[in-house]
C-alpha cells in the first residue's frame, strides 16, 4: 500500500502513429535490413471488442472496432520460396522456406507470417516467398489483437503484390480472414477463434462491427458514441493466447455443445424456450459438471447480451449499453474465470471515476480493460486508474484511446 502522501506517477499513454510515420518506420527498416527498397508497405489495426467475448468459437455474436493502433508491413515478393523477416521489435531475421511450412515446423513471431501465406497456398492459390519489415504501434500481449493485425498486414500486402484481389470487397476479405485465422491456429498453435482477423480486415472506418460467428455474416454499426470515449486500459499482467488456457475454454465448449447434441452452444440458445433463462436452465439440467454450467452459462448469457448492446448501440442508449459491458464482466470473471486481479481492478477504478460501463475486452488471463467513459474524462479516469494500481502494489498500466477506425489496407 502506498501512504496518502506518496503520489501516484502520472499515467503513460500510447498514441497511434500517423500513417506516413508508420510507413516510413517500416521502409526504413526493409532497406537497412534486406539492402533494398520495399514493393509496397501496408497496414492493419489491432482491435477492441466492446462486447461479446468468448463467443466466436461458440457460433456466437461479437461486436468489435478496428482501433487507430496499427502494424505496418513492407514488403517486396522473392522470385524462391525464402521468407525473411525483420521486425522492429524483434532481434535479426527470422528466416524460413516456405515449402517446407506445414503445421509443427516453425516457431517465434514468424509464424504468424509464414502461416498466412502457407495458408493462401492451402486456399489454391500461388505464393512465392518474400521479405517483410514490420514495425507496431498496437501494444504486444495487450489483448489488442496484435498477432491478428500482424497477419492482416501481411496478407493484404499479398493479395495486393499478387494481384489476387481479394482485398477489394467484403467477400474477398472473409477469404483473406479466414487464410489468417488458419495460420494463427495450424501454424503458430493458437486456437483462437476468428473475431480479431474479422475485425481487422472487415471492420468500416466509424463503425463497429456486429459480427455473427454462425455464418460470419457482418453489419457495420455507425459508432461515434455522443457525449462519451473509449478508454483502453493495457494492464500490461502477462498475456498468452497458446499457454493452454484459452484452448481450454474451448474444449469445454466444444464438450458441452456434444453432450446439448448441437454444433454450437448458439444452436441451443437459438433453438431453446424461454429466451436465455430459458437456454440456461435447460442446460443445467444436462449437464453434470458444475464449471460446465458456468462456462455455459457465461457464453448464452453473453451472445444475448451482445445482442441487446447491438440494439442499444443503435438507439445511442449508452448508459443501457455500459450496464451490458458492466454485466459481461462480471460473467467474465465469476463464471468464465479468465479475469486476472488487474483486469477486475481497472475495471472497478474506472466505474468508480465515472465510466458508464467497464469490461476486460479480448481473450483475458492479462491484457486490457475499456471503459465508456463521459467525454472529456479519459485522464480523470486513468489517474484514478493508476492510483488503485499503486495501492494494489500492481505494475503501472498503460492507456490509450481510439475511436472506430479503418481495416487492413
Ligand atoms: C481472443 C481470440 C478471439 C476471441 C477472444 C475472446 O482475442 O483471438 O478469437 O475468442 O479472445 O472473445
Amino acid at each position: 500500500m502506498t501512504s496518502p502522501t506518496t503520489p501516484a506517477p502520472a499515467p503513460v499513454w500510447l498514441p497511434a502513429w500517423e500513417a506516413a510515420d508508420g510507413a516510413a518506420r517500416v521502409r526504413a527498416l526493409f532497406t537497412a535490413t534486406f539492402d533494398a527498397e520495399p514493393a509496397g508497405t501496408f497496414s492493419a489495426p489491432g482491435r477492441v471488442n466492446l462486447i461479446g467475448e468468448h463467443t466466436d468459437y461458440n457460433g456466437g455474436l461479437a461486436l468489435p472496432i478496428a482501433i487507430e493502433h496499427r502494424t505496418w508491413a513492407a514488403v517486396s515478393l522473392r522470385e524462391d520460396s525464402r521468407v525473411r523477416l525483420v521486425s522492429a521489435q524483434g532481434q535479426g531475421v527470422w528466416e524460413c522456406d516456405l515449402d517446407e511450412v506445414a503445421p509443427g515446423t516453425v516457431q517465434g513471431w514468424g509464424a504468424y507470417l509464414a502461416g498466412v501465406a502457407w495458408a493462401l497456398r492451402q486456399s489454391g492459390r500461388t505464393v512465392p516467398g518474400f521479405e517483410v519489415a514490420v514495425d507496431s504501434c498496437v501494444p504486444f500481449g495487450a489483448g489488442l489483437s496484435s498477432s491478428a493485425a500482424l497477419e492482416a498486414s501481411l496478407a493484404i500486402g499479398l493479395d495486393s503484390l499478387l494481384g489476387l484481389g481479394l482485398g477489394g470487397d467484403d467477400e474477398g476479405r472473409v477469404v483473406l480472414a479466414a487464410a489468417c485465422v488458419r495460420a494463427e491456429n495450424e501454424i503458430a498453435g493458437a486456437a483462437t477463434g476468428g473475431m480479431d482477423q474479422a475485425a481487422s480486415l472487415r471492420a468500416r472506418d466509424g463503425f463497429a462491427l456486429a459480427l455473427d460467428c454462425l455464418d460470419s455474416s457482418v453489419h457495420h454499426e455507425p459508432f461515434a458514441p455522443e457525449g462519451c470515449e473509449l478508454l483502453v486500459i493495457d494492464t500490461r499482467a502477462p498475456h498468452s493466447l497458446n499457454d493452454g488456457q484459452y484452448a481450454s475454454r474451448r474444449a469445454t465448449c466444444d464438450a458441452a455443445a456434444e453432450a446439448l447434441g448441437v454444433p454450437t452452444l448458439r444452436h441451443w440458445l437459438d433453438a431453446a424456450e424461454g429466451g436465455v433463462d430459458g437456454a440456461v436452465a435447460a442446460a443445467d439440467a444436462v449437464l453434470t459438471d458444475d464449471v460446465a454450467r458456468r462456462r455455459v452459462r457465461h457464453v448464452l448469457t453473453e451472445i444475448d447480451r451482445t445482442r441487446r448492446a447491438h440494439v442499444a448501440m443503435r438507439a445511442g442508449d449508452w448508459g443501457a449499453f455500459g450496464v451490458l459491458m458492466d454485466a459481461s464482466h462480471t460473467s467474465l470473471r465469476d463464471d468464465y474465470e479468465v479475469t486476472v486481479p488487474e483486469l477486475d481492478v481497472a475495471v472497478e477504478a474506472a466505474r468508480a471515476a465515472g465510466a458508464l460501463g467497464a469490461r476486460m475486452t479480448g481473450g483475458g488471463f492479462g491484457g486490457s480493460s475499456i471503459a465508456l467513459v463521459p467525454a472529456g474524462t479519459s485522464a480523470a479516469v486513468a489517474d484514478a486508474v493508476v492510483a488503485a494500481y499503486a495501492d494494489h502494489g500492481f505494475g503501472a498500466p498503460a492507456f490509450l484511446t481510439s475511436r472506430a477506425a479503418g481495416p487492413a489496407a
